[in-house]
């Protein structure tokens, strides 16, 4: 008998994506934040669903990922996880409710799992973070690494430019990545690194590394949904591929529903009572 309560549909969980790293098939990762665009995504056969931070820049329009909320994040996730039947999800731990306190990183994740029914946690950092991981994962909660452009340390960095392209920043990355598959993470982000970096540290862990601006080299790919689909006009940075122009394809609907009305061609006789 199935475990699944909504089909049969053989579920990804985080011991299949590591048999997809060992048999050499690419993940799949993309980011969602709410019921309507997570069941296309997850029907389209996505591997993984990000409920990211980046909530907070394309769905509630702050020029960072730092305020929002763990309710928020909360919100979010359990839109996502009422939606879909497949694919893993995967929660960001908002800015403030892990670092420095391995016991409110916890606390957060509990919160997360609890509320959500999400799958797993999403934190960002290396050594810094790796009490707050460990303590984490001695719950039973699967967590996701993710290094290099960490945009909740955007103050501390200045810029969203690539990270560890110097020696010494590199070096410390690859300590990172394998401290934290040493704790136990399934899977780690890179994000916004040289390929030739993010290559290395994918054939030196054997856990799944997910790029972001990292090349080919790495284990899969993520990218922010709303980005893809080319909702977003303003953000265009060289690891993007833009799948859709769906800002133009939204902007022309609406004109012609508000010419419809203005010219009273909307609604015609068939479509009243
Ligand atoms: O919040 C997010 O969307 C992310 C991805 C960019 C990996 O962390």
């Amino acid at each position: 008998m199935s475990t699944s309560k909504k089909t049969d549909i053989k579920r990804v969980t985080t011991n299949v994506l590591q048999e997809m790293k060992i048999r050499g098939e690419k993940i799949s990762m993309l980011t969602a934040y709410d019921y309507s665009l997570a069941q296309i995504v997850d029907a389209s056969g996505i591997d993984v669903i990000l409920v990211g931070d980046s909530a907070s820049n394309v769905m509630a329009g702050h020029e960072t990922t730092l305020p929002i909320t763990l309710d928020q994040m909360i919100y979010h996730a359990s839109s996502v996880v009422r939606a879909i039947q497949r694919c893993l999800v995967v929660v960001d731990l908002p800015f403030g409710t892990y670092q420095g306190n391995s016991k409110e990183a916890l606390t957060s994740s509990i919160r997360i799992m609890k509320e959500s029914g999400a799958h797993a946690v999403k934190l960002e950092g290396g050594s810094e973070i790796i009490e707050s991981v460990k303590r984490i994962l001695s719950a039973g909660i699967p967590v996701m690494g993710h290094l290099g452009l960490t945009p909740q340390s955007i103050y501390k960095f200045g810029t969203y430019v690539v990270r560890a392209k110097e020696e010494e920043e590199a070096n410390k990355l690859i300590n990172d990545a394998l401290e934290l598959e040493a704790a136990g993470c399934f899977a780690i982000v890179l994000e916004k690194i040289p390929s030739k970096l993010a290559k290395l540290v994918a054939e030196k862990i054997s856990i799944p590394v997910i790029g972001i601006g990292a090349g080919n080299g790495v284990d899969g790919q993520v990218l922010v949904l709303h980005d893809m689909l080319g909702i977003n006009k303003e953000f265009s940075p060289r690891f993007l591929r833009r799948y859709n122009d769906l800002y133009t394809s939204i902007k022309n609907s609406v004109e012609n529903y508000i010419q419809d009305v203005k010219s009273k061609d909307f609604p015609n006789s068939k479509e009243q009572y």
